[in-house]
């Protein structure tokens, strides 16, 4: 199988001004498209190798897997967690959660701001299917500091090409506007999955 890059769920300046259409024409069509093509390239070298009985390059490839396909599957959940018509705080089940698991909705958004501006690559709110509860992440490049048997609910993008150009060393700045543009629509959806799942 070969992955592919779906189009934004909007159009590149929907998200103006907080988002900039260049921003997102280089980060959807230039980087994003980078992780799919570098994860479909390892896996047809894990296939060539497997059919080569030749195994020498499959650990670099390996890596490739799951460096460029967290960024494919993150990149995914980052673009369904905004809208245009986004900015509203969590409501229902979610929210819920968020206040049981947090203590409340500013202690989890003051918690994730916090992870966002340390991160070295994204901040997450994953669904912990070991513990069984909501928890921040703070994760570098795509995968590292990754905890095991989490699903992934809200994504924000920290790299520096998600954000340097609109605001430049004022990361808090995006942080801050990220939360004007964020639907809660997918992470609601992927919460109710995970409850299902796991629960
Ligand atoms: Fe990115």
């Amino acid at each position: 199988m070969s992955y592919e890059l779906d189009p934004l769920p909007y159009d590149y300046d929907a998200l103006e001004p907080h988002i900039s259409e260049q921003v997102l024409t280089w980060h959807h069509d230039t980087h994003h498209q980078g992780y799919v093509n570098g994860w479909n390239s390892a896996e047809e070298t894990l296939e060539q190798n497997r059919e080569d009985g030749d195994f020498s390059s499959s650990p670099g490839a390996i890596r490739n897997v799951t460096h460029n396909g967290s960024g494919h599957i993150l990149h995914d959940l980052f673009w369904n967690s905004m809208s245009p018509e986004g900015g509203d705080e969590p409501s229902g089940e979610l929210r819920d959660r968020i206040e049981e698991d947090f203590g409340s909705y500013d202690a989890w958004k003051g918690e994730f701001e916090a992870a966002a501006g340390n991160a070295g690559g994204w901040a997450l709110l994953v669904y912990d299917s070991f513990s069984n509860q909501l928890r921040n992440i703070v994760v570098d490049k795509h995968d590292q500091g990754a905890l095991w048997g989490s699903h992934p609910i809200l994504a924000l993008d920290v790299w520096e090409h998600s954000y340097y150009h609109d605001y430049g060393p004022a990361r808090g700045d995006f942080v801050s506007n990220f939360f004007e543009v964020v639907d809660w629509d997918e992470p609601s959806a992927r919460y109710e999955q995970a409850v299902e799942l796991f629960e």
